[in-house]
C-alpha cells in the first residue's frame, strides 16, 4: 500500500528520521517514496506501519495516497479519483497547507468547493461524522491527497508534558524529543534502555510506554527520590531506577542508550567539568552497551563528543542539531556500538 504522513514543522529533518527509526525497530519492510516539505511518503504493508506510526511523536497523522495533483488541479479532477474509490461511503474533505503553500483564504475556500461539489457529484458527504476523512495537503505547488487512517502518539506524548508532571525541574527535557530521541535509538519492546543522567525521568517515563525495560541512573538523590514521584504519577511503575555516577554504572549489559547529560548551564554537573562528564560516560557506555546497540544523547554543540565516541569505537550514524533558544543550540548525536 501507498502511504503518506503529515509531520510536524518543528523540525526539518528530524521528523523523518524519527519516522524511519521507529520503521526499523518495528521491522517494517519499505519503499521510501519522493518526500515533499511536512510530508513523508512510502509503500509499505499497512499492518507493521500502523504499529510503528503509534510511537512516533513528530508525525500528526497518516493517510493511504489517493492521488498527487498539481495545486491549480481543478477540484473535478480531486473528486472524480476520490469518487472511484469511495462512491458508496460517507466522506468529508479537509484542506491543510504547509508553510504558506497557499493562503489560508485559498485552504478554507478549496475545503468548502470540495465538499459543496462532491455533494453535487453525487459522493455521500457528512461533515460531522464522515466514514472517510479525505485529507487534501498543499506543500510544495502540489496537492496530496489521502484517507486518513491512523494518528500518531503525538498527543498522547503532549499529555505528559512539563506543566502536568508533580516533579518539574528546569532541566527537563521536552517530552517529544525524549519521544523522538528513543525512536531514533530503535528500542524494542522488552529491550532495557538505560538512562545514566535521569533527572525527572521524562526519557523513562516514555521508555516505558514503549514497553521497554526502563533503567534509571541519577547521581542527585534529591532528584532520583523526586522522579519516582513522577512514574507513579505516570502508571509507570517498570522503572528502575538507581542513584549512582554515570562515569562508574553498576551494570553489566544494556540494549541502547537514550539519555540527556548534563552540560552546566541548567542542570548541574556536580562540580565537574561538562566535558570530563561526557568522556566519561561515554567509555562506560562502550562497556555497558551490547554490540551493535544504539546510544543517542544530547550535547552542547561545540564539544568533540565525536572525536569521544570515535575513540571508544562508536559508529556515528546521524547528527541533528537542535536550537532550544535563539543563543542555544544543542547537537543530537546518534551512534553505534561497533
Ligand atoms: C539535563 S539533566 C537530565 C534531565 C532529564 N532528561 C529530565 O528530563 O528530567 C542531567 C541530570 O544529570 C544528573 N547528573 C549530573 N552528573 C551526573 C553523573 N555524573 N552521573 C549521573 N547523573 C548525573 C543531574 O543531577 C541532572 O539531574
Amino acid at each position: 500500500m501507498r502511504f503518506f504522513a503529515l509531520v510536524s514543522g518543528e523540525h526539518d529533518e528530524l521528523p523523518y528520521a524519527e519516522i524511519e527509526g521507529a520503521f526499523e525497530a518495528e521491522s517494517v519492510p519499505r519503499n521510501l517514496l519522493k518526500p515533499f516539505t511536512q510530508v513523508c511518503r512510502f509503500e509499505a504493508p499497512l499492518e507493521p506501519v500502523l504499529r510503528a506510526f503509534k510511537r512516533l511523536a513528530f508525525s500528526h497523522f497518516l493517510c493511504e495516497e489517493v492521488c498527487i495533483l498539481g495545486k491549480d488541479a481543478s477540484t473535478s479532477e480531486v473528486i472524480s479519483l476520490v469518487k472511484k474509490r469511495f462512491l458508496k461511503e460517507s466522506v468529508a474533505f479537509r484542506v491543510r497547507r504547509v508553510r504558506g503553500s497557499i493562503s489560508p483564504q485559498e485552504a478554507v475556500n478549496l475545503e468548502r468547493k470540495l465538499n459543496i461539489e462532491a455533494k453535487n457529484a453525487g459522493l455521500l458527504v457528512d461533515l460531522e461524522n464522515p466514514r472517510n476523512n479525505i485529507e487534501v495537503i498543499a506543500s510544495d505547488g502540489f496537492l496530496l491527497v489521502g484517507r486518513k487512517i491512523c494518528l500518531s502518539d503525538r498527543r498522547r506524548v503532549f499529555s505528559r508534558s512539563g506543566g502536568v508532571k508533580p516533579f518539574f525541574h528546569p532541566s527537563s527535557l521536552k517530552v517529544e524529543l525524549a519521544r523522538v530521541m528513543l525512536n531514533l535509538a530503535r528500542v524494542r519492546e522488552g529491550s532495557i534502555v538505560l538512562d545514566p543522567f535521569s533527572g525527572t525521568g521524562t526519557i523513562l517515563i516514555e521508555a516505558n510506554e514503549l514497553r521497554t525495560i526502563p533503567l534509571g541512573l541519577e547521581i542527585d538523590p534529591a532528584m532520583a527520590y523526586s522522579s519516582i514521584r513522577n512514574y507513579r504519577w505516570f502508571g509507570a511503575f517498570e522503572v528502575c531506577q538507581l542513584l549512582g555516577d554515570a562515569r562508574h554504572m553498576p551494570l553489566r549489559r544494556v540494549d541502547a542508550i537514550v539519555t540527556d547529560p548534563p552540560y552546566g548551564r541548567r542542570a548541574s554537573t556536580h562540580g565537574l567539568e561538562s566535558s570530563r562528564v561526557y568522556e566519561g560516560f561515554i567509555e562506560e557506555s562502550s562497556r555497558i552497551l551490547r554490540d551493535e546497540g544504539w546510544i543517542v544523547f544530547l550535547s552542547p554543540s561545540k564539544m568533540p563528543v565525536e572525536d569521544f565516541l570515535a575513540s571508544k569505537g562508536f559508529k556515528i550514524m546521524e547528527t541533528y542539531f537542535i536550537e532550544v533558544h535563539t543563543s542555544l543550540t544543542r547537537k543530537l548525536l546518534v551512534a553505534r556500538n561497533r
